[in-house]
């Protein structure tokens, strides 16, 4: 099932999420582009998000042999420019940097066709802090998708400061053409509807590893036996990637200016080691073979 207002999707960012929103788009029938500033971000989130798969028990929305077929499907533009010259809605999964998505925003504003929706993936920063680099804030919207690859087919959806009615809209309608379920911010709000909850967690479970009060895979174990997931929050900060989660904790900050927001050192020295989680390798677990898989991680 397409929507009927949008036919061509373009993609800005083709690292763990913008992949996974292409790749989707592909599979529902809308006819995909994408631009990414590395050429081989497609080819080594393949790799990884079979790694991801491997390492949970959930499903993928769709299978991984359709994941890497509709890969292959994607135009990749050269530049930006000709990658959204005729695009219906363009979503931008970047790193989330606030300039650099005013930047990129401006560019996709001036290349795509003015009838085009412009959206962002971004984790915390509200679209309209983004929105006035555009000359269309009433075309903006945030649409923030999760792992696709790991079954969680749900989506933030929420407005700027002049997005209209319509463009929310089309904009949830996108989002259940390509199998995912809405979820609606009603009023502004940093971490949006779900995001928010998860947020909580990983902020919490940060400081109690930082400050020593706890061993991370003690946490994770009593998440996994609680909620009967096959990961826990370490498992999945791994899957997102240590520096996303970095910078998405930091928008927090940057908004509260309380310490107590503000990422602990550890994760930022595990960074700088490159320790990113799963796409490098090794972040609080090492793979492609994780602790947590281990039949005796989680034996009384
Ligand atoms: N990782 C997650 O689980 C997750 C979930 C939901 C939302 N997000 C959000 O999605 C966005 C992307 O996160 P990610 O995890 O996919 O990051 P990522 O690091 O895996 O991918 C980012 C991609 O953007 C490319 N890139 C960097 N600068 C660019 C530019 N100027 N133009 C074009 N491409 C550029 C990089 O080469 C890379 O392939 C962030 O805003 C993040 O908060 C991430």
């Amino acid at each position: 099932m397409t929507n009927s207002k949008i036919r061509k999707v373009a993609v800005i960012g083709t690292g763990t999420l913008g992949s996974q929103i292409a790749i989707h788009s592909g599979y529902h029938g809308y006819d995909v582009s994408a631009y990414d500033a590395d050429p081989e971000s497609l080819e080594k989130v393949l790799q990884m998000i079979q790694i991801r798969i491997a390492n949970s028990n959930r499903k993928p929305v769709i299978p991984l042999r359709e994941i890497q077929r509709q890969a292959k499907k994607i135009k990749m533009g050269k530049t930006l420019e000709e990658t959204v010259g005729e695009a219906d809605l363009v979503i931008e999964a970047i790193p989330e940097d606030l300039r650099l998505k005013r930047e990129t925003f401006k560019q996709m504003d001036l290349h795509a066709p003015p009838k085009a929706i412009l959206a962002t993936n971004s984790s915390s920063i509200p679209v309209s802090r983004i929105e006035s680099a555009t000359r269309r804030p009433e075309r903006c919207l945030n649409l923030h998708f999760y792992s696709l690859d790991l079954g969680r087919n749900i989506a933030d959806v929420m407005g700027g400061t002049k997005t209209t009615r319509q463009v929310l809209e089309t904009g949830k309608e996108w989002v259940r053409s390509i199998g995912c379920v809405p979820l609606t911010v009603k009023k502004e709000l940093l971490g949006f509807c779900f995001n928010r909850v998860w947020r909580a967690v990983k902020r919490e479970t940060l400081h109690m590893w930082a400050g020593g009060y706890a061993d991370f895979k003690d946490i994770d174990r009593g998440w996994m036996i609680w909620t009967g997931m096959s990961q826990g929050p370490f498992g999945i900060m791994d899957a997102v990637g240590l520096d996303v989660v970095y910078g998405i904790e930091m928008v927090y900050y940057n908004e509260s200016k309380d310490r107590k927001d503000y990422p602990p050192a550890a994760l930022k020295r595990m960074i700088q080691r490159n320790e990113l989680g799963v796409k490098t390798g090794k972040g609080f677990y090492a793979y492609p073979n994780p602790e947590f898989k281990k039949p005796d991680f989680l034996k009384p």
